[in-house]
């Protein structure tokens, strides 16, 4: 079954989305396998982002991750990486469709909300950064 990781920012965090977020991903009928609030090291910070560490804003990106705690999960289902990636909506949220996540909940780039995996590679990636194997769990779901 396929996973994706997915990440409520400190913004996020601070302004109590944690639940209306969760919410949109168990609405659609997705499954949570694996969740906790963490403050972020710089070192893992730059590790998840590190495919932008040649940027301009990657100092300020590092910065904000690390401000205060982001709530990490795991989510799966059938094509949860692209679908997960549509309910967040465009990275900028000026061109995020009302409906999706960053539409409704945000209004700056740098402040966005919720981080989620682009690709199943990275979706595999960014999981294996956050969390280990014994933190995963399978259960069955009523629906
Ligand atoms: P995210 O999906 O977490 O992936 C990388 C993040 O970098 C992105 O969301 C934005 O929050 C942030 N970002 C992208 N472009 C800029 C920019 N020009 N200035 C500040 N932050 C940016």
């Amino acid at each position: 079954m396929e996973r994706t990781y997915v990440m409520i920012k400190p913004d996020g965090v601070q302004r109590n989305l944690i639940g209306p977020i969760v919410s949109r991903f168990e609405q659609k009928g997705f499954t949570l396998t694996a969740a906790k609030l963490v403050t972020l090291s710089k070192e893992t910070a730059e590790t998840h982002y590190g495919e932008h560490s040649e940027r301009p804003f990657f100092g300020e990106l590092v910065d904000f991750i690390t401000s205060g705690p982001v709530f990490a999960m795991v989510w799966e289902g059938d094509n949860v990486v692209k679908t997960a990636r549509q309910m967040i909506g465009a990275t900028n949220p000026a061109e995020a469709a009302p409906g999706t996540i960053r539409g409704d909940y945000a209004v700056q780039l740098s402040m966005n909300v919720i981080h989620g995996s682009d690709s199943v590679e990275s979706a595999n990636r960014e999981i294996g950064i956050f969390f280990a194997d014994n933190e995963m769990s399978t259960y069955k779901k009523n629906s």
